[in-house]
């Protein structure tokens, strides 16, 4: 019985630190960071330069969406709040930039 939950605790404290390890650094909204805690990668500045102009990103940092719905917000920021459309190659950065750290997978 002791080693049974010695083992369940062990288990657990496994999972966590796997959790913990996996987990992106310093994906938290900052608002005091130069990047408001956006991640380091390709993409970023796209996204900070492109978003900032309107709402922090403590509004990207709250989602967790897949492809097909960043698209849509993409889509929605350009044809009804105005958001001037990026260029080609920065819409890619950004659309990729967003599935890369705020996906429907990425830890919280
Ligand atoms: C021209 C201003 C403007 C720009 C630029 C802009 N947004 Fe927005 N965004 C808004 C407004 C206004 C809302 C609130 C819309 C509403 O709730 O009706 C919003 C809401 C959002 C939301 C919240 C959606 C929800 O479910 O409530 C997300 C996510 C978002 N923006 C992402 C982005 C991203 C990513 C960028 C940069 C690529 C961006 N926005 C650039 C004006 C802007």
């Amino acid at each position: 019985m002791r080693s049974a939950a010695a083992a369940a605790a062990l288990a657990l404290a496994t999972l966590f630190a796997g959790w913990v390890m996996t987990a992106p650094a310093g994906a938290r909204y900052d608002p005091n960071d130069e990047w408001q805690g956006l991640p380091n990668g390709k993409g970023r500045e796209a996204v900070f330069y492109s978003c900032v102009a309107c709402h922090s990103m403590a509004i990207i940092h709250q989602q967790r969406l897949n492809r097909r719905v960043w698209t849509e917000v993409l889509q929605w920021m350009i044809d009804e709040v105005r958001m001037p459309k990026p260029s080609e190659k920065d819409y890619q950065l950004i659309l990729d930039y967003l599935v890369e750290h705020f996906g429907q997978d990425v830890p919280r």
